[in-house]
């Protein structure tokens, strides 16, 4: 019997003979132990990164275990293989824009995988959660939504409002498709690759997307959107809608919103704002400014799994117009009735089976509060703004662009080593990063030089851990180009892998 609603944890009864776990007290105890060291593992810097043990590696090539086997042990295995993993949670895992896996969304991880309710149809009291949430997150960002939803991922809430948008351009292209239709969709050139994704699986052919070029922040251009559009519309194309970038992906730059929004509003075109990565940073002093217009888009992505801290994935698609996700996404099935026209969750959602993500970042908010989410974005942007300023300051280092938000991308360039084997040089150097294990950053291209990407997103990451981010890439770029060096001088010989 479950304990009464607001009573607390309940003692537990033994199981059921036949339950599939039967020492769940053990069990529980194993996992909170193996998740308190997890945690304090990530308060610091790994000092290096661990080797599997080759024992677990033999396991791992085992066949389909036929019979039961030890919990525990299998339980043992499961964290051994985590622990010689790359994990986004540690403080300098800094390679792309991830989750950071905080400690209090993980609890609501458990709660919400142990209940497992399907926000599909109607759920009780998780939907007045869901919908809290949503609401929730659209105040933290400043976008004024009437509806929303938990999705998948950055990929699917994208889809989703373009799908909504198409709807509007092409009112009934759900039901006649979109073949006798001739349209368009605007992103800039720095767009993430989920809207080329999302025009494609909405049917309207990759053809249909305009990459408009940017400005010398790599922000779209607003005159160049605006001559696109004429463009269009002189040939007989219908636009059907502008995706603006708030935080891209390579480097962080904000599209200038407000100047898009004009574009929008006076060609009657919605404008989606795909801040999957960066819109968490409107929320922010230093860095709201960049986001002026965004309570004009008809609607926003947010990825919570991404400068929020979520696990994977707790993404957040928010709408500002009433209807417009029934509009693309309602239907009647007899196998999910309605009850008289109110929809089901479903009716407005592009996923069927929805897991209670929304729990993640409800339970999460309502322990630390906004302020402290805040707090913690703001460090990240401190944490970019000392590494920019450190790049800029070391001679062996060189800064790739101007830094809007907390994503730095800077390369190596000691003294000595010809321009022509920068690429190959800084390509290498981020493997022996990923290798070495101090620092985990990933190799990027900006305008056509492979360079290190450090992007600032988890709350752990401390300013002295930033400071080991040139620490590190000069002592092993150093002795990438002294090994290299003494085994064979820059040239067209090939090169050691170091
Ligand atoms: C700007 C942007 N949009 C969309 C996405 C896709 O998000 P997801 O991986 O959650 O589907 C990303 C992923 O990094 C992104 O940076």
């Amino acid at each position: 019997m479950a304990p009464p609603p607001g009573s607390g944890p309940g003692s537990t009864d033994s199981p059921p003979a036949g339950s599939p776990l039967a020492d769940r007290d053990a069990v529980l105890r194993d996992l909170s132990r193996y998740l308190a060291t997890a945690w304090a593992s990530f308060d610091r810097p790994r000092p290096s990164e661990p080797e599997a043990d080759p024992r677990l590696l033999e396991r791992l090539r085992t066949g389909l275990p036929a019979g039961p086997s030890d919990p525990q042990a299998a339980l043992d295995d499961a964290v051994h293989v985590l622990e010689s993993s790359v994990s986004p949670s540690r403080p300098l895992f800094l390679a792309y824009v991830g989750s950071s896996g905080l400690e209090t969304s993980v609890l609501a991880s458990a709660l919400m995988a142990t209940y497992d309710a399907n926000l599909a149809t109607a759920a009780g009291a998780a939907d007045l959660l869901d919908r809290q949430a949503v609401r929730w997150v659209a105040e933290f960002v400043g976008f004024p939504a009437v509806e929303g939803h938990f999705t998948s991922g950055g990929q699917t809430s994208n889809l989703t409002a373009l799908l909504a948008a198409r709807e509007q351009a092409l009112p009934g292209a759900r039901e006649h498709g979109v073949a006798g239709y001739r349209t368009a969709v605007y992103c800039s050139d720095e767009a993430h690759h989920s809207v080329v994704r999302g025009v494609e699986a909405a049917g309207l052919g990759r053809r249909a997307l305009r990459r408009i070029p940017t400005d010398d922040r790599r922000r779209m251009r607003v005159d160049a959107l605006a001559d696109a559009l004429a463009r269009d519309r002189a040939d007989g194309i219908t636009p059907m809608a502008v995706v603006a970038t708030a935080g891209t992906t390579l480097t962080g730059a904000v599209d200038p919103l407000d100047g898009i929004a004009d574009v929008c509003a006076e060609s009657g075109m919605w404008l989606h704002v795909d801040g999957a990565y960066g819109l968490p940073a409107a929320a922010t002093a230093s860095a709201g400014h960049w986001f002026t217009g965004l309570d004009r888009a008809d609607s926003v992505t947010v990825d919570a799994h991404k400068w929020l801290g979520m696990q994977k994935s707790c993404s957040v698609v928010l709408v500002r117009r009433r209807g417009a996700l029934r509009a693309a996404f309602g239907h009647e099935e007899r196998y999910m009735l309605h009850d008289e026209d109110a929809g089901n969750p479903v009716d407005s959602t592009f996923e069927y089976s929805r897991p209670f993500r929304s729990m993640r970042l409800w339970l999460s908010m309502r322990v630390h509060g906004a302020a402290q989410f805040r707090t913690w974005v703001e460090t990240t942007l401190q944490n970019a703004a000392r590494l920019t300023d450190a790049v800029r300051a070391h001679p062996e280092f060189e800064l790739l662009h101007e830094p809007m938000l907390s994503t730095v991308c800077f390369r190596h360039v000691p003294a000595g080593l010809p321009a022509d084997r920068l690429d190959v040089h800084n390509e290498r150097l981020a493997r022996a990063m990923q290798r070495d294990g101090r620092v985990f950053l990933a190799p990027a291209e900006v305008d056509g030089h492979t360079c290190l990407r450090a992007c600032f997103v988890n709350f752990r990451t401390t300013p002295d851990a930033v400071d080991l981010v040139l620490e590190v890439a000069a002592e092993l770029g150093g002795a990438a180009v002294s090994g290299a060096a003494a085994w064979a001088p820059w040239g067209s010989n090939p090169q050691p892998a170091d």
